[in-house]
């Protein structure tokens, strides 16, 4: 038998996502919930989660033993956080208070402001200050309960900045108890360039090749200003070569292709959906890309909301993530996008946590790793300071935390 070298014992429940893989439609809200429950953990993984006389019968804690005591408390998966652009440097703190006199977050784009403003400040700060910036970043989602997160390149465009922008994620990850997962994002023209099409031609043939060393998933934004179908499906093709999984932020602001062309390439998902009409929402819904939704970016830009009921409803599989970024989602809390979810996107608690947890691991290709409380799991554990779990979502902004154990390990 496995020697147990942690022990959350007696908590009030302990609550996970059910089943396995990716929950589709109504299935999203299905939780196992064990209460009272003890969790025993073997090295970085669960072995056990049940009755608490039963669990430490089979799994007697070992003489090293870090043992948690859970009364009054609740456990959860930690969270995942499948869209975050977490790698930039400078602020738009000024575009803040020119939207709040009015200016559009499109304005500001085409005016050379927005990404490109991030962009300029990213490109000049050095290797050293890039990574240093990451792991602040990845600090703050861990305090928010968030033990899996993707981060973006993108605000680098040529060669030279889009590398560094992923060797500084690479070194911020080492350095950083949260698990992360590296996508090389075409994020919009690099402005050197005539247009978007001899762009792409230049990222394919001068970027891809040793950004595929580094990443595990590409993303392109495609959208009025940045990239249209055509440049975008012949990106995402040449990554789909390198064997990068494929994402692609659409529907943000208009509908111009982005559901599906991310069929017809079998993408993992696509992300934002703001402007998805009826139509587009059924075509998703009935295929195996995962719809992400981002409720921040749609409150700090004041959007309208994605069709979260619509998606859940007609069988589609939606996870739920931040987009953590300076322009449009300066946010890192999940917590947050859980509670937005259940007041404006009328999810169950149940359904945002799965989201956020199960769905969101499947988005980043670890279902059967990350996301769920169950016996093979790796042991990222939230032991929330609250009698009921649902306060993740219910108290807004108050995410507290008893303790927080990433890979079996006690932070
Ligand atoms: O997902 N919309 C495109 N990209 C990001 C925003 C990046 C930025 O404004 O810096 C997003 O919202
Ligand atoms: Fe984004």
């Amino acid at each position: 038998m496995s020697e147990t070298n942690l022990l959350i014992h007696d908590l009030e429940a302990a609550v996970s996502p059910a089943g396995n893989g990716p929950l589709r439609g109504r299935k999203l809200g299905e939780l196992d919930v064990h209460s009272p429950a003890s969790v025993a953990v073997s090295g970085d993984r669960i072995v056990a989660i049940g009755n608490p006389e039963d669990v430490l019968r089979e799994h007697p804690p070992s003489a090293e033993c870090v043992e948690i005591d859970g009364s009054g408390n609740v456990a959860l998966p930690g969270l995942v956080d499948c869209h975050a652009h977490a790698a930039f440097l400078g602020d738009r703190a000024r575009e803040f208070e020119l939207r709040s006199a009015g200016a559009s977050y499109e304005e500001l784009h085409a005016a050379g402001g927005g990404i490109l403003s991030t962009v300029n400040a990213t490109r000049v700060g050095s290797e050293e200050e890039l990574t240093a910036a990451v792991e602040r970043h990845l600090g703050w989602m861990l305090e928010h309960g968030t033990t899996t997160a993707e981060v973006k390149s993108g605000y680098g465009l040529d060669r030279e900045s889009e590398l560094k922008m992923l060797r500084s994620i690479g070194r911020a990850a080492k350095n950083s108890p949260v698990d992360v997962s590296p996508t090389f994002l075409a994020h919009t023209p690099s402005p050197e360039f005539e247009d978007a099409g001899e762009y792409v031609e230049y990222v394919i043939w001068e970027v891809l090749p040793e950004a595929a060393r580094y990443a595990s998933a590409a993303d392109i934004f495609l959208e009025r200003g940045s990239f249209e179908v055509p440049e975008s499906r012949r990106y995402l093709e040449a990554c789909k070569e390198y064997g990068l999984a494929l994402r692609m932020h659409g529907d943000q602001f208009t509908e111009r292709g982005a559901i599906p062309l991310a069929i017809e390439l079998g993408a993992r998902s696509v992300d934002h959906l703001e402007a998805t009409g009826a139509e587009g929402a059924k075509l998703l819904a009935g295929s195996d890309v995962t719809a992400v939704l981002l409720p921040g970016c749609a409150l700090f830009l004041d959007l309208p909301l994605p069709p979260a009921r619509k998606l859940v409803e007609q069988g589609g599989i939606i996870a739920l993530a931040t987009d953590f970024n300076p322009g449009s989602s300066f946010c890192e809390s999940l917590p947050l996008m859980m509670s937005l979810a259940c007041t404006r996107l009328k999810l169950s608690p149940a359904e945002a946590l799965s989201a956020c947890t199960a769905n969101a691991a499947h988005v980043l290709g670890k279902s059967g790793e990350a996301g769920r409380l169950a016996p093979g799991y790796r042991a990222d554990i939230l032991v929330l300071d609250a009698p009921d779990w649902r306060y993740l979502a219910y108290h807004l902004g108050g995410d507290r935390f008893a303790a927080r154990v990433k890979s079996g390990k006690l932070l």
